[in-house]
């Protein structure tokens, strides 16, 4: 299967709730698939309002995605922007995508209700997402809780371009979300996001990694008072990256009581340091190799090119372009 999915370049690093959410069903389903990831620098323009800014997040995101273990035989990364393309499919989408179902788009109606101001862009950003999926004829999209209505309605405008211009023209995707990923609170207890001001960074060294998960908030109960795991943050980051047995027992010692938080920040701490460390390491030895970051973007671009370039004289053609 075609898999492919995004990610924006809204931060200066990956947290560890897109490893979690994102990044590590990336790595995984590239086992089998063929995978295309970008990086979202158009969808950015919502939020990022600096070019600098932005070509240096664009770069990081890059970064954060090879360390995680992005074989450069089945996985291909590239800029979103690299093929400006998308735009003009997005254009040609926008043209059967009814005012409703934007409308009806719940990152757009947060930011409204959250009386943040709203443009085109903010409204149009479903098409063009819309545009990145169906243009490589998708056929799974990984992603978070979250995206999976953006990807509902990607499938949705597909339909209705196919209705109106030619069946089999456009190519339906699913969403793909397994069932145990779980939103990642971050250190406040909110869902983890770069927005927040709450993330815990994935490529953090060490004892940064430390010091940012002393820093989650928990209640004051005393350790020998039982506690409820269902409503720690601890816990919940615990069952993100701990094994499952590690977690049942520090689960039962809450609802006993005898166990401090000090004790499961740093089971926590080590838990999530085993998974990253193999990660940091490649990380670190890409920092020290730019050409290597632009040669695995410039092959991503080309393979990406190929697929898009026919999609869209297929539609133009069927257009009367
Ligand atoms: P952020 O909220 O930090 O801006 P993005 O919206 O850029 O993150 O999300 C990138 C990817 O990571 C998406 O697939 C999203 O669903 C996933 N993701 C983001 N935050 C979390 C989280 N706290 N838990 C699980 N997955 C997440
Ligand atoms: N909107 C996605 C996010 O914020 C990023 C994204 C843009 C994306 N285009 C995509 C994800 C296409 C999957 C497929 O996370």
């Amino acid at each position: 299967m075609r898999v492919l999915s995004g990610i924006q370049p809204s931060g200066d690093y990956l947290h560890i709730g897109n490893y979690f959410g994102a990044l590590r069903q990336f790595v995984a389903l590239q086992e089998e698939h063929e995978m295309l990831l970008f990086i979202a620098d158009y969808h950015s323009m919502n939020s990022v309002r600096d070019g600098a800014q932005r070509r240096s997040f664009t770069r990081s995101v890059a970064l954060d995605y090879l360390a995680c273990g992005l074989d450069p035989q089945r996985a291909m990364l590239f800029r979103q922007s690299d093929m400006p393309e998308v735009t003009e499919l997005a254009w040609m989408l926008s043209t059967v995508t009814p005012m409703g179902l934007l409308e009806r788009a719940v990152s757009y109606k947060d930011k409204v209700a959250q009386g943040q101001p709203t443009d085109h862009g903010l409204f149009a950003y479903p098409v063009l997402q819309a545009a990145d999926i169906l243009i490589y004829r998708s056929e799974l999209v990984p992603v978070g809780q979250d995206q999976k209505q953006h990807v509902e309605m990607a499938r949705d405008i597909a339909q209705r371009f196919n209705n109106t211009y030619g069946e089999d023209l456009l190519v339906l995707p699913e969403p793909y979300i397994p069932e145990e990923v779980a939103v990642v609170p971050g250190t406040d207890g909110r869902k983890m996001s770069k927005s927040y001001g709450n993330a815990i960074s994935l490529m953090a060294p060490r004892d940064d990694l430390r010091k940012q998960i002393r820093r989650i908030v928990t209640d004051s109960t005393p350790p020998e008072q039982p506690k409820d795991p269902d409503t720690c943050t601890l816990v919940a980051l615990l069952r993100a990256f701990a094994d499952p047995g590690a977690v049942a027992a520090v689960e039962q010692r809450y609802r006993t009581g005898g166990i401090g938080y000090g004790e499961v920040k740093a089971r926590l701490a080590d838990a999530i340091d085993a998974h990253v460390a193999p990660m940091r390491n490649r990380y670190q030895r890409l920092l020290t190799d730019p050409a290597e970051l632009d040669a695995r973007l410039g092959e991503g671009e080309q393979h990406a090119c190929q697929r898009a370039d026919r999609t869209l004289a297929r539609t133009m053609v069927a257009m009367g372009l």
